[in-house]
C-alpha cells in the first residue's frame, strides 16, 4: 500500500497530517528517510515515524466493564459512548458486539472484526448470556416457581410473534436473580420480567458464552482479549 495510507492505518494521523509528517522528513522506510507519500510499503517494510517503528493493528478484540449511563453505539448522542472510554488509536474502527441498555452494566465486547461479531451475536449460535438482576418487587414462593417455569418454557413478549428461547432463572435472594438467555431481543431481560409483572432495578452482564467479565476490570476499563478467548467464537 502507499506510504501515506500506511501512516493513516497505523497512527492517529489523517491523510493530510501524514503528508505533512512526510514533508517534514519524520518518516523513514527501511532506514532511509523519504518524503514521497506514494512509496509502496508491504508486510516486510520497516516504517519508522519520529524514530518509532509502526506496526499495522490487525484485528482488535476487547472486553469492557461497561459502567451505567454509557451507550453501546458508535455515534455521538445524548450519552457518553463506550468508544469514548477507550484510549486506543483509531478507536472509531471498533464497534460494540451487540448492545447493553444505557443503564445496564458489565461485559461488553468490542472489535473491528465484523465476522467474529456476527458469530457472537447470531441467533443461530444460541450463545448463552448471563445477567444478574435486582428486582423492584420480591419474587418468591409459588410466584417464583411459576416464573422459573415461564422462563424455561419461553415467554411471549409484547410486540413479538415468537416466544423467547428457554431461559434460566436462579434465585440468589428474593430480589437478586441470575438469568441465562440465549436469544438477544431488544430489552429482552427487562421485558421478560415485565411479562411476569415485575421490574428490574439493576442489570449487570456477567458472561457471554465462555467469556466471563474479568474481575480486575473496574467500571469503564477494558482489556484486549487473549488468543484463546478470541478463538472461543
Ligand atoms: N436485556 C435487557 O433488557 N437489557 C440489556 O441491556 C441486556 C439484556
Amino acid at each position: 500500500m502507499r506510504l501515506d495510507k500506511f501512516l493513516c492505518e497505523t497512527t492517529d494521523l489523517t491523510r493530510s497530517l501524514a503528508k505533512k509528517a512526510l514533508h517534514r522528513g519524520e518518516v523513514s522506510v527501511d532506514g532511509e528517510m523519504t518524503k514521497n507519500p506514494a512509496v509502496q510499503v508491504g508486510e516486510g517494510s520497516a516504517v519508522d515515524w519520529l524514530g518509532e517503528r509502526l506496526t499495522p493493528f490487525g484485528l482488535r478484540y476487547l472486553m469492557m466493564n461497561k459502567p451505567p449511563g454509557v451507550e453501546c453505539t458508535t455515534r455521538a448522542g445524548r450519552y457518553q459512548t463506550v468508544l469514548e472510554l477507550i484510549d486506543l488509536p483509531k478507536v472509531e474502527r471498533l464497534h460494540p458486539v451487540g448492545r447493553l441498555d444505557v443503564d445496564t452494566t458489565g461485559l461488553i465486547l468490542l472489535t473491528d472484526d465484523g465476522q467474529w461479531s456476527h458469530r457472537v451475536t447470531s441467533p443461530r449460535t444460541r450463545c448463552p448470556k448471563v445477567y444478574l438482576a435486582t428486582l423492584a418487587e420480591p419474587l418468591e414462593g409459588g410466584e417464583l416457581d411459576r416464573a422459573i417455569d415461564s422462563f424455561a418454557k419461553g415467554l411471549l413478549l409484547d410486540g413479538e410473534h415468537k416466544p423467547t428461547q428457554p431461559a434460566g432463572l436462579e434465585a440468589l435472594s428474593s430480589e437478586r436473580f441470575r438469568i441465562t438467555v440465549t436469544d438477544g431481543k431488544y430489552h429482552q431481560v427487562r421485558r421478560m420480567f415485565a411479562a411476569i409483572g415485575n421490574r428490574i432495578d439493576t442489570l449487570h452482564r456477567e458472561s457471554i458464552g465462555p467469556l466471563v467479565l474479568d474481575p480486575d476490570l473496574e467500571p469503564g476499563e477494558c482489556r484486549m482479549l487473549r488468543d484463546e478467548e478470541i478463538a472461543a467464537f
